[in-house]
């Protein structure tokens, strides 16, 4: 799954550079619809907000105006200097990388946002992460994990609901002249060499339990895919390991 036997990980690719959109319109409207989702789950207060596999995130600047303060956290060096670039300056929107993490106080994050990136991950990738939400999270704080691909979803499932998206938001002769390229586009050969990781709300829930939280399904799945789920979960205990150990 990491890509460990072909000696490339998804994060190498993504920083390599992916391009999943089909147009400007498309990426414009998947962002746009993910942080109106990010903005759903604020609380009614000023809130702390970590996003966290942020990728462009033109619009966290919307969010940061309805939040008060946004972090991104993204891995992807190439990713990061261009978040880096567009926020440069912005009082309310910070860019970090993943060592960044640790200088983040613990308890001081209100919502932890990881939208479409937990497929990229390894299973222990998933529980350091999850070990990091629990340090973060204040006593009241939600973890909001997006886009969990579940087991029977594939590359056709995704592929009618990037139509539906295409419909609904007006890019769909965009779409259609690009299904060819998609087919074979480079992140359509990644998917099939390294695979996305597919979870269900039981082994999500599993993993998160091992960190100390506890969490259920949240319905609608924030952006536009409902094929695919979120979930939510708070600090409730202590970290009893990892997927190798007990617990
Ligand atoms: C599909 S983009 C999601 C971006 C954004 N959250 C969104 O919804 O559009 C995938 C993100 O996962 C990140 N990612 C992929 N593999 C990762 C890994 N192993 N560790 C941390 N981040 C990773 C990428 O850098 C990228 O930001």
């Amino acid at each position: 799954m990491s890509g460990a036997a072909t000696g490339s990980t998804w994060l190498d690719e993504w920083n390599r550079g992916q391009d999943t959109y089909v147009s400007d319109r498309h990426r414009d409207r998947h962002f746009g619809e993910v942080a109106e989702s990010i903005i759903r789950l604020l609380p009614a207060r000023p809130a702390r907000v970590l996003d966290y596999g942020p990728g462009e995130a033109l619009f966290a600047d919307r969010v940061a105006e309805a939040s008060g303060e946004v972090i991104l956290c993204e891995a992807a060096d190439s990713i990061r200097a261009r978040l880096t670039a567009r926020f440069d300056g912005h009082p309310k929107v910070s860019v970090i990388g993943p060592v960044g993490l640790a200088a983040l106080a613990p308890g001081s994050i209100d919502l932890m946002v990881v939208h479409s990136v937990v497929q990229y991950l390894t299973p222990e990738e998933l529980d350091n992460l999850l070990l990091d939400a629990h340090r973060l999270l204040a006593d009241d704080g939600r973890l909001v994990v997006g886009d969990l691909v579940p087991p029977q979803v594939g590359l056709v499932s995704d592929t009618v609901d990037l139509l539906r998206f295409a419909l609904r938001g007006g890019f769909l002769v965009d779409t259609v002249r690009a299904l060819v390229r998609i087919a074979v586009s480079p992140y359509a050969r990644l998917r099939r060499q390294h695979g996305l990781r597919r979870l269900t709300e039981h082994e999500m829930a599993a993993h998160a339990r091992r960190a100390g939280l506890t969490g259920q399904r949240l319905r609608p799945n924030l952006g536009n895919n409902q094929t695919r789920w979120a979930f939510v979960a708070r600090r409730t205990g202590t970290p009893t390991g990892t997927a190798d150990s007990p617990g």
